[in-house]
């Protein structure tokens, strides 16, 4: 063929094909993904019937469901939300997005959020500016039984960033992370002969890093910890207390793999919608338990400072006031008193920033990202990974399948009613692993989606630090309760793993 017609049809076959990614129907890149909606369809339906996008692009994280796109208002909502969630928040006055600081953890959600991601990438220097770095920094005190937050210095979620005059509680050159290799009671060795190499992330502060001159960083950790998907945040936050609860005493009744509920946080005055006491359901401590009370809906003011109606107080600490307040040069650049500078970083009704209608609109996104449906699901190699997951190897006793969302779920009832595919339980569980920091006993992670990490987000990083480069660390990191589930991994023939990862990357 000539060049330039192969050229053209080339160029043709790219746009039709970057076409077909941002379609909303269902496409037919993969496989023969079912296009309507059944009993014997509603596994590829990841997010339920109204829950899902048909997709497998780079955008696959970020589409409103579809049902979003059917009312006006929903999606001029959405599509404002969207734009909070993406845009660096400034500090000056008068605009849309002011309010940083004064001090902060980053300026947007999409710097630890990038392509929405499954997870943020591994990275090997902790640099709020580097738009790959998801990681949230802890400090704490690791003599302490429930491993304590230095919460008498620092913000829960460590402050990096300010804005002039103030200053940063740390100094992030001071940061070091470094990835050690590991190796496992088994010499890193298949029963088969194969080898695999394993890391995990050590981090040290140097002293003269920190703001608090009589903090002593000798006798406290640092941990970190990697973002989770946003998608189908609402979907996980429609299931009922009722399921969950059942799904805890069904666990305790069984005998293994016995996992950990959240503890009640009281949402009264909170959520709008569902007041009163919640299992925690969200973060890998469990630590949220509402989308309303939920780590976006925190993140929003937490990370970045930003004051609202319902949040008319910074996120600081006393200590970081007084050091702050009594600094000469930001008395001097601010022409303030030390009493003047501490009433102000320590008042509870500071002006909101953040108005209440962007909120709305924020939460309309928020709740109505769209899980990527399942890809692949047809293929028999991927069937026999789907029965090793299933029933040989005992994944589903803690990455549990489905759920069906509550019967009316009040802020946005479409999402009621929905049989979803997370493939986790929503309970913590301790996998044993070495070095774990602070997340000893972590929340099962959902499964959904993850297959597109590589696509969407560029890499296959997992767990809650990041320390598995793809799914095969992944599962060799478990440990604990789920020890005999790994050993027979373990033992399965090479194909046989692969075909695991196959039904892995499919869900
Ligand atoms: C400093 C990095 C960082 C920034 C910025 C950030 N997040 Fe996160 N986010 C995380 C980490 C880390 C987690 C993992 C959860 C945890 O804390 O255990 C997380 C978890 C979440 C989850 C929970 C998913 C789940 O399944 O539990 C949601 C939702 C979320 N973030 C939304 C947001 C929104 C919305 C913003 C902006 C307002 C935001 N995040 C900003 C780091 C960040
Ligand atoms: C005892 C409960 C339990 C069992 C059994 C279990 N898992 Fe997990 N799984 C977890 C928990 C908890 C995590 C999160 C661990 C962490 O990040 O520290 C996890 C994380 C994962 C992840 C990483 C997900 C991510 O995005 O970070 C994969 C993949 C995974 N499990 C696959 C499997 C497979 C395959 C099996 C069966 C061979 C299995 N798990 C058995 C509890 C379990």
């Amino acid at each position: 063929m000539n060049i330039r017609i192969f050229l053209f049809l080339s160029a043709i076959c790219l746009i039709v094909a970057s076409c077909a990614d941002e379609s909303p129907t269902p496409s037919t890149q993969n496989t023969n993904q079912p296009k309507t909606y059944s009993e014997a369809t509603a596994e590829w339906f990841a997010g339920g019937e109204n829950g899902t996008v048909f997709m497998s692009g780079s955008k696959a994280y970020q589409q409103p469901m579809p049902f979003i796109e059917d009312n006006a208002e929903l999606y001029r909502a959405f599509f404002r939300g969207e734009q909070i969630f993406e845009k660096s928040f400034v500090s000056f006055e008068g605009q849309g997005y002011s309010g940083l600081g004064p001090v902060y953890i980053r300026k947007s959600c999409i710097a630890c959020h990038p392509s929405y991601g499954g997870h943020s990438k591994r990275v090997d220097k902790l640099d709020s500016n580097d738009s790959r770095n998801g990681y949230l920094l802890m400090i704490y005190d690791p003599n302490t039984p429930n491993l304590a937050l230095a919460s008498k210095y620092f913000t829960g979620m460590t402050q990096t960033s300010a804005v002039a005059p103030f200053k940063a509680p740390i100094d992030e050159s001071g940061i070091r992370l470094e990835w050690l290799p590991y190796t496992d009671e088994y010499n890193n060795t298949y029963p088969d002969g194969t080898t695999y190499t394993l890391i995990y992330p050590k981090i040290t502060i140097d002293q003269d890093a920190i703001l608090f001159t009589d903090f002593d960083m000798s006798k406290h950790a640092a941990s970190i910890e990697a973002t989770i998907g946003i998608y189908g945040v609402g979907l996980i936050d429609a299931i009922s207390d009722e399921d969950l609860r059942a799904e805890y005493a069904y666990q305790q009744s069984r005998g293994y793999c016995q996992g950990i509920i959240g503890a009640d946080i009281d949402e009264t005055g909170l959520n709008p919608y569902y007041p009163g006491k919640h299992p925690g359901r969200f973060t890998y401590l469990c630590t949220r338990a509402t989308l309303d009370n939920g780590p976006g809906a925190n993140a929003l003011w937490n990370i970045t400072n930003v004051t609202r109606p319902d949040r008319t107080y910074h996120y600081i600490t006393d200590e970081y006031a007084k050091v702050m307040s009594q600094d000469a040069a930001v008395q001097q650049a601010l022409g303030q008193t030390e009493e003047e500078i501490y009433t102000y970083l320590m008042s509870k009704s500071l002006k909101p920033e953040m108005t209440q209608e962007d909120y709305n609109d924020f939460m309309v996104w928020h709740r109505a990202v769209a899980v990527p449906a399942a890809r692949n699901l047809d293929d028999p190699n991927v069937q026999h990974g789907k029965t090793l997951f299933m029933d040989s190897l005992g994944c589903a006793a803690c990455h549990r399948p489905s759920w069906k969302t509550r019967t009316y779920y009040k802020p946005q009832p479409e999402l009621s009613n929905q049989t979803i595919y997370p493939y986790t339980d929503l309970l913590r569980h301790n996998l044993e692993m070495y070095e774990p920091g602070r997340v000893q006993i972590c929340r099962t992670t959902p499964l959904w989606g993850r297959g597109l990490l590589p696509t969407i987000s560029g890499h296959s990083d997992m767990l809650h630090d990041l320390r598995a480069r793809n799914y095969e660390e992944a599962i060799l990191w478990h440990g604990g309760e789920a020890q005999a589930a790994k050993e027979k991994f373990r033992q399965l023939s090479k194909a046989d793993r692969e075909a695991l990862i196959k039904f892995l990357q499919a869900i």
